[in-house]
């Protein structure tokens, strides 16, 4: 089904969630077991006012999670995406993911909808440099301004680049892949339903159910890992 999907396709546009680097072994937001934010509330770490009232926290917080980055690699998913846009099958991915890893794997048409969490840039003159300096503890800039994580904190607005490329490729799109997303946080979580509106065909592949699930073509429950290989095998013969 997926297959058939996928070769049909024109223009097949990729949304990713957390889920996709799962098996990189960086843990997502909201999985049932063991989802970051079921023991934090992410007001508390991830949000403007976080940074500006509980710096300390804060600050610790983003060092826990680029510490754990700069341990991960992309898994064998990340390479199959890199090579399907290379090979034309795939026309963009829209992530939600602050890792870089679609980057990372060789994808080139990548709207990284929440920013990055590859670099940090100064609040005040927006100076940037990469994340390694919170691992040295390097935040305050030579203007002496503070310098934050490039992602998007809750309460912030979204690169307008990012959500126009996102628009555009979702006009386009006439097959609509969602993988390792809960889809619970706009704007993101509008793209699906606006290729699905266009004459998309919507397929989710995540490992548990999304309030999305009754108006997608394919519901895949699997672990994203596994979908790719089997397109990659699938799709080969
Ligand atoms: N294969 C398939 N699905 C998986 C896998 C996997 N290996 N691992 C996890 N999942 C699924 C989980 O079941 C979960 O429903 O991925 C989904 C991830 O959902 P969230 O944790 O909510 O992540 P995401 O949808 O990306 O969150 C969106 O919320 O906190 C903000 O900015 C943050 O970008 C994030 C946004």
């Amino acid at each position: 089904m997926l297959t058939e999907m996928f070769r049909e396709a024109k223009h097949t546009v990729v949304l990713t969630g957390a889920g996709m680097s799962t098996e990189s072994g960086l843990p997502d937001f909201r999985s049932a077991i063991d989802g970051m934010w079921n023991d934090v509330d992410p007001l508390q770490f991830a949000s403007r006012d976080a940074m500006q009232f509980e710096r300390d926290l804060f600050v610790r917080f983003y060092k826990q999670r680029i510490q754990k980055l700069k341990g991960a690699r992309p898994h064998s998913g990340y390479y199959h995406l890199a090579e399907w846009e290379r090979t034309g099958d795939i026309g963009c991915i829209l992530t939600q993911n602050v890792d870089g890893f679609h980057q990372q794997a060789g994808s080139r048409n990548v709207a990284e909808m929440h920013g990055t969490l590859c670099d940090i840039y100064c609040d005040e003159c927006g100076e940037k440099a990469s994340s390694d300096g919170y691992l040295t503890d390097e935040i305050t800039c030579a203007c002496g301004g503070f310098k934050r994580p490039g992602v998007v904190l809750f309460g912030e607005p979204l690169p307008l680049n990012a959500i126009h490329q996102a628009k555009m490729e979702t006009k386009k799109a006439d097959l609509f892949i969602v993988l390792g997303s809960s889809l619970q946080v706009s704007p993101a979580n509008v793209f699906p339903m606006e290729a699905k509106r266009n004459g998309a065909k919507l397929v989710i592949v995540n490992q548990e159910a999304t309030e999305y699930d009754s108006y997608a073509d394919l519901v895949i429950n699997d672990k994203i890992g596994k979908v790719l290989d089997d397109l990659v095998k699938s799709n080969t013969h």
